[in-house]
């Protein structure tokens, strides 16, 4: 009888074991069909840990708050950004994933606050059919003149005024001629508008103040650079769509000794409202202006701590120019046979990031391996963490352009200009004017920097100084 308490304890115990066994067994076959949301951790209560993610480095490093984060949860983790709960990843399987899976499993989310000043139909903002229109258009407008014989002369003519200038002067901000560079070129292939044109310098302005409020505080109170921002981008929009009533009244598409320029094609298209036609030309004046004259910069950057490079760049631009006649201006088949700049240029982008990461959100909960990244999250893929992780690059943080020659053509762990159905429609148009403009640059001038100054994520990229020059041009080259 004294044996029976025991038996039943020991029955029990067992069935005890059995339950948790059996519960335990079931978390984790649940667990494993449908993932763990990542480690992480989700700082202040609303901030999260915004200010950390976003607080400055050089734009050639991780960064402190990434560092520390993939050190103690991994490549993939959790936070809170952005006032909503997030999935950051610096997995380039991940990254790859997430870019391929537009639409499907995550849509492009950028803040509130930038849609206020990219407007509602800024490709940025738009998802679905109205994406998939607003980018077909941008792809024809692109692809039918990259290659076109007036718009790579229209680059080489601006890059030569531009230089021109810098002749009497013994050093020059690069940032801001860069920017000089990017404006003329694109507001001439979009506009038709020449750089001495009063509506040029009007957009100009108007565009100035646009781009300090696109990274300012999102307070809408009137004399914020915020508040500027939202105004200045109604007022390029009423300037472009004055442009296109005059067009349409004067009936002057392509004419009046105007070669076709992208308004044209716009305007003769049918599948887009007029509102969406604005939009498309401000989302091309400002995604071919400030991006591609950081290229440029950070390619001088770059090179101006690497001689070696600098002297094989010189090699290929002499060897160009000497098989052209000096009043020759260059074509596609002499940009494709730029090799080495291409490889400086890939090189700039990988180490400078221009762009840090982009802004998406969950669609579904989502299963990648065995992280669950719930319906209504924020996903933030970081490329840089990609471009300057070791396992993947070798000697990652070394400027070291040869590696493309070894490496071949860029792959999934090279994406500074994003990918999958958003990859970005302007990538040949950045490398080709930065190409052209690096030929004279280098056939025409000496250069040095002026004390350090490195690029700085903050997390958009900015030289604190404006990347000072001290410019010298080359005599014994004959005037091209
Ligand atoms: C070095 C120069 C450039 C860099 C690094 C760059 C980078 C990027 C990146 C990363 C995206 C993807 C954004 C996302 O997925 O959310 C993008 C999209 C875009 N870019 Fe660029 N870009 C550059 C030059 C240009 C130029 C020259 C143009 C226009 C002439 C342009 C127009 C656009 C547009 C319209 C989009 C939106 C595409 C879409 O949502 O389908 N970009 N760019």
């Amino acid at each position: 009888m004294e044996g029976l308490p025991y038996c039943f304890s020991l029955v029990l115990g067992c069935f005890g074991v059995l339950v948790f066994t059996l519960v335990f067994l079931h978390f984790l076959s649940f667990f494993k069909r449908h993932g763990v949301v990542p480690c992480g951790s989700v700082g202040w209560p609303l901030l999260g840990e915004t200010l950390e993610f976003l607080s400055p480095h050089p734009s050639n490093s991780i960064g402190g708050f990434l560092h520390e984060h993939c050190s103690r949860y991994g490549k993939v983790f959790k936070s809170h950004l952005f006032g909503s709960p997030t999935v950051v990843s610096c997995d380039q399987e991940l990254n790859s994933f997430i870019l391929q899976n537009e639409e499907k499993l995550f849509e492009c989310s950028y803040p509130k606050a930038i849609h206020g000043i990219l407007g509602k139909s800024s490709m940025l903002v738009v998802v679905g059919d109205t994406h998939k229109r607003l980018r077909g258009l941008a792809l024809t407008l692109v692809n039918t003149s990259k290659s076109k014989l007036e718009y790579l002369n229209d680059i080489e003519n601006t890059a030569k005024f531009i230089m021109e200038s810098w002749r009497e002067k013994p050093q020059v901000i690069f940032c801001e001629e860069a920017r000089k560079f990017t404006f003329n070129v694109i507001v001439k292939q979009v506009l038709s508008l020449r750089q001495d044109e009063p509506q040029t310098t009007k957009i100009l302005e108007d565009f100035l103040t646009f781009m300090k409020g696109l990274i300012s505080f999102p307070l809408y109170i009137p004399g914020t650079p915020y508040a500027r921002a939202v105004q200045a981008r109604a007022r390029i929009f009423s300037t472009v769509k004055a442009i296109i009533e005059e067009r349409r009244n004067t009936g002057s598409y392509a004419n009046n000794g105007r070669n076709e320029d992208f308004l044209d094609i716009l305007m003769g298209s049918n599948t887009l409202c007029e509102d969406e036609k604005v939009s498309l030309v401000l989302d091309l004046l400002l995604g071919g202006y400030e991006t591609t004259s950081l290229l440029m910069a950070m390619v001088v950057h770059f090179l101006s701590f690497s001689p070696l490079a600098l002297e094989q760049l010189k090699e290929e631009h002499q060897n160009i120019r000497g098989r052209k006649r000096n009043d020759e201006y260059l074509n596609w088949e002499d940009y494709k046979q730029m090799e080495f700049t291409q490889s400086v240029v890939n090189e700039a982008l990988r180490c400078g990031n221009i762009v840090k990461f982009v802004h998406r959100k969950a669609r579904k909960d989502v299963k990648f391996k065995d992280y669950l990244i719930p319906s209504g999250w924020k996903v933030l893929p970081v490329f840089s963490a990609v471009h300057l992780d070791p396992t993947l690059h070798e000697d990652a943080l070394q400027f070291h352009p040869w590696r493309w020659e070894v490496q071949g053509p860029p792959s999934k762990k090279f994406t500074p200009f994003g990918g999958g159905p958003r990859f970005c429609p302007g990538s040949d148009l950045a490398k080709v004017e930065t190409a052209f403009f690096v030929h004279h640059l280098v056939l025409k001038f000496k250069w040095t920097t002026e004390g350090a100054d490195h690029p700085m994520a903050y997390p958009y990229v900015e030289f604190q100084r404006g990347l000072p020059l001290n410019v010298q041009p080359i005599l014994s080259q004959p005037p091209f």
